[in-house]
């Protein structure tokens, strides 16, 4: 068992957990935070992806040790006083989710793509969201509904880790 400190979502939080416990079951069991999906569990889907330091990371593939000391900011920590996001609107908007598993990765992957690129291109949205699988949509509305985000008056330092 290990102590580690974990701010999340802008709070910070004391744990005794197993060193290597994933850091998506810390999300979803410790800090009972179960917006953050799990998929594959193997580092291949995105539905678990959660921005730590501000990097996007899949949180099935994260040991716990490796979270210590660590900003996390997972679905939960994207509303901007309990209204949503822009992002979130945007998907909400124009069919982005559908069964809702891929949604909160896809949100967040969409993010950190408008964080490096406030003005993606259509080929940057593709590639940013390459990480992130969903069996429902498409992937016509999720990138359409990225396109408006970064119309919208998007605000970069919103979401950020
Ligand atoms: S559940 Fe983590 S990448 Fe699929
Ligand atoms: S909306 Fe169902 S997997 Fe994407």
């Amino acid at each position: 068992m290990s102590d580690i400190r974990i701010t999340i979502n802008g709070q910070a939080r004391s744990l005794n957990v197993p060193s290597m416990k994933r850091l998506l079951d810390v999300i979803r069991e410790d800090l009972q935070l179960t917006g953050t999906k799990e998929g594959c569990g193997e580092g291949e889907c995105g539905a678990c992806a959660v921005l730590m330091n501000g990097e996007l990371v899949n949180s099935c593939l994260v040991p716990a040790l490796q979270a210590n000391g660590a900003s996390v900011c997972t679905i939960e920590g994207v509303a901007i006083d309990g209204r949503l996001h822009p992002v979130q609107q945007c998907f909400l908007e124009n069919g982005g989710a559908q069964c809702g598993i891929c949604t909160p990765g896809m949100i967040l992957a969409t993010q950190h793509l408008l964080n490096k690129y406030p003005r993606p291109t259509y080929e940057q949205i593709q590639e940013g969201l390459a990480g992130n699988l969903c069996r429902c949509t498409g992937y016509m509305r999720i990138f359409e509904s990225v396109c408006k985000a970064a119309e919208a008056d998007y605000l970069p330092d919103r979401g950020k880790a």
